[in-house]
């Protein structure tokens, strides 16, 4: 049983959905919380993955505590009826949290895809951190991306024989949508075809409000200042992005606010922007392997490899920090190569085998 609830579990879960709808050894169900409703659907239309339970429990301004509850008891009914062998979760949401302990309380095994990531910092990012260290302590499984993630998963007594390193999901994905003869109606806004595109994401609880306000103008401010440049932010549906965003961004010449992509146009514009700015965790995985240099909005990363790689500069939400490292990136080039054509330390796009691989030796060995 697989469940996701928001649009990065979707993206990354789907390599993993196919594969086990493609085998002969697996009878695949797939449940959606739908934490995210609008955001998610865009992914399901765009893989063609129809699950077999949607609680459908996304409310506007939901608290953690609303997402939470409403996984758990939902969980508890379709649990039994299932009576699935594993469940598989992804990441660190609310929705990966709360099926994960309710599996654990069926004694049903959990699997997690994409574990061991850290920051060892219980707020940041908030609630993610603490999201993930209690999914890795619940789960049976663990597909950590990187040896990274392995060695944090061996430093929390996690035992190794249970721990498969697989390269991320993401990866798998891009294979899915990146293609060469791609259009989108913002291209046709940019009347520039020598412009340099910046693709700007936000969406992290602890950047909204003020921090995110500070970052945002400390892009208006470069992109003022640099005549070639144009911006492309498809923002949040959480009103507390769109309500920033909108104060920040909108009459701004050069700037344009869209509505969240479909996951295979945001590949796609990923593929042909200049460079990146986001707090977006997926988003971190996914730029090294289009050779697309990632300023990070944030102080904290869980994806260190790529930091140490070269892809991506952690550059936080101070403004004059953001101008400076945004203008450099735009103005120096040898800078800027080091950083687009630095390696992918983020897998070779195999991962959904190798998770198959391991739940069957799990499975079977039983
Ligand atoms: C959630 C995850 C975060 C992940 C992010 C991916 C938690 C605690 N947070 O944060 O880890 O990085 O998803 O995007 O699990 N909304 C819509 N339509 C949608 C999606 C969201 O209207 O399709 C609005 C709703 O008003 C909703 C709000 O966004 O209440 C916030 O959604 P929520 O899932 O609570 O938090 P995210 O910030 O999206
Ligand atoms: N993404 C998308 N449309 C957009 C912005 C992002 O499909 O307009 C994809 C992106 O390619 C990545 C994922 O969404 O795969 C990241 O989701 P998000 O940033 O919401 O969450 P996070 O990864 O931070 O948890």
């Amino acid at each position: 049983m697989t469940v996701f609830g928001t649009r990065p579990e979707a993206i990354k879960m789907m390599p993993v959905v196919k594969a086990l709808e493609a085998s002969s050894d697996f009878r695949s169900v797939v449940v959606v919380t739908a934490q995210h409703r609008e955001m998610l659907d865009q992914v399901l239309e765009d893989f063609d993955l129809h699950p077999d339970y949607d609680f459908n429990l996304m409310k506007s301004g939901q608290t953690l505590t609303d997402i939470t509850n409403r996984v758990l008891s939902e969980m508890a009914k379709v649990i039994p009826e299932v009576q699935p062998e594993m469940v598989l979760v992804h990441g660190d949401t609310s929705t990966t949290m709360a099926a994960a302990l309710a599996a654990f309380y069926q004694q049903i095994p959990v699997g997690h895809v994409e574990a061991g990531l850290r920051t060892w910092q219980k707020y940041d990012p908030f609630p993610e951190e603490m999201n993930r260290q209690i999914t890795d302590d619940l789960a049976t499984l663990y597909f950590a991306p990187t040896d990274q993630s392995k060695q944090n998963l061996l430093l929390e007594h996690h035992p190794e024989k249970q721990i498969v390193v697989t390269g991320n999901t993401a990866i798998d994905a891009l294979q899915y949508t990146v293609t060469q003869d791609f259009k989108h109606p913002v291209l046709a806004q940019i009347k520039n075809p020598d412009a340099k595109l910046l693709l700007v994401t936000m969406h992290r609880r602890e950047n909204q409000g003020e921090p995110m306000r500070r970052a945002l103008t400390a892009i208006k401010e470069v992109v003022a200042a640099q005549p070639d440049v144009e911006v492309i932010f498809p923002a949040h549906l959480s009103p507390r992005v769109q309500k920033v965003a909108h104060e920040v961004f909108d009459g701004v010449e050069r700037v344009h606010i869209i509505d969240p992509l479909e996951v295979i146009d945001f590949h796609n514009l990923a593929a042909r922007s200049y460079l990146i700015l986001t707090d977006s965790g997926g988003v971190q995985e996914e730029a090294p392997s289009l050779g697309k240099p990632v300023l990070v909005l944030r102080d904290t990363t869980e994806r260190p490899e790529g930091v140490t790689a070269g892809t991506l500069r952690l550059v936080g939400t101070d403004p004059q920090v953001i101008k400076t490292q945004l203008t450099a990136l735009l103005t120096n080039k040898v800078r800027y190569q080091q950083m687009a054509t630095a390696p992918n330390p983020y897998g070779d796009g195999h991962a959904a085998e190798r998770i198959l691989e391991a739940l069957t030796e799990y499975l079977g060995g039983k």
